[in-house]
């Protein structure tokens, strides 16, 4: 684990970020979500209907929501109390057949050995410690010949120390990279930047806990845990979106905001 941030930490925050993240995911106000990662995501997802999935980070349930309706049973993990109590109470009014527990993705106490026939996550394993223990814990409740499917944000480009370069008219031209090996987790606060003004105006940013973990973290810690890595996807946006929404084209043209992978447990 990487020493001075801890999941009981992790935990808080994301219970902190939980009233105005759910209202704000709910509103359509993460753009990037709607307009290339979840678009990119869904193609590397397993086909199949009524594939028991889980969630691991799943927060509000969003996504888990999104997955259930392509056909999958779904359960959701989230280490944070109010984001899954957020996520139950849509499940009680419009009911998918989701289950939603609280806990960390890098024990999954309580979950059976190879339970399920695939595991996603989305956005949530650099913002947690324990990544090489997440892995052995997703293997673990995998059956064999199950994949594991997550994104995460690029490693290699959303460093520390990451900036942009831009020229007189304010455009993004390069992006900097800096701290790379940085072992010391950080925190971070934003917002969803494409969310309006008004809105958000009164809300306090959210407080995120952030590994760094590298490249190597993440492959290496899928080949320890006993995964084969069968697709790395760094999507980009697409040239239409990228025309109708400026501020998207510094990812499609200098470097990639997110790092996708689908690995697989082998089949015995
Ligand atoms: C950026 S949010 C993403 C939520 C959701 N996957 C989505 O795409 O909307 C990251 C989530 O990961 C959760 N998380 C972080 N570490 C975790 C852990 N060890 N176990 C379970 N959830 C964790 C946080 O509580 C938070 O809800």
């Amino acid at each position: 684990m990487i020493k001075g941030i801890d999941e009981e930490l992790v935990a808080a925050a994301w219970d902190g970020n939980a009233v105005t993240w759910t209202e704000h995911v709910r509103a359509g106000f993460d753009r990037y979500r709607e307009l290339f990662t979840w678009p990119a995501f869904v193609g590397l997802l397993p086909e199949g209907r009524g594939l028991e999935v889980i969630d691991l980070g799943c927060g509000e349930g969003e996504n888990t929501r999104r997955i259930a309706r392509l056909g999958a049973r779904m359960t959701g993990v989230d280490l944070s109390p109010r984001m899954i109590a957020a996520a139950r109470e849509v499940e009680a009014s419009e009911p998918l057949g989701i289950s939603y527990e609280s806990g960390s993705f890098a024990r999954l106490e309580g979950f059976a050995d190879a339970s399920f026939d695939a595991a996603v996550s989305t956005m949530a394993l650099m913002d947690n410690p324990n990544l090489a223990d997440a892995f052995r814990a997703a293997y673990r409740v995998l059956r064999p010949g199950g994949t594991l499917t997550f994104s995460v944000l690029h490693p290699c480009f959303m460093t520390t120390g990451a900036g942009w370069l831009r020229d007189q008219d304010d455009r993004e031209t390069h992006l900097t990279v800096a701290d790379y090996f940085s072992d010391t987790p950080d925190i971070e606060h934003w917002r969803f930047s494409k969310a309006p003004h008004d809105t958000v105006a009164g809300t306090e940013p959210f407080t995120v806990p952030r590994f760094r973990h590298r490249l190597a973290d993440y492959v290496n810690g899928l080949a320890d845990a006993g995964f084969r890595i069968e697709q790395l996807m760094e999507p980009r946006p697409g040239e239409e979106e990228a025309m109708s929404h400026p501020w998207l084209r510094r990812w499609r043209r200098h470097a990639a905001l997110v790092l996708m992978i689908r690995s697989r447990r082998p089949a015995e």
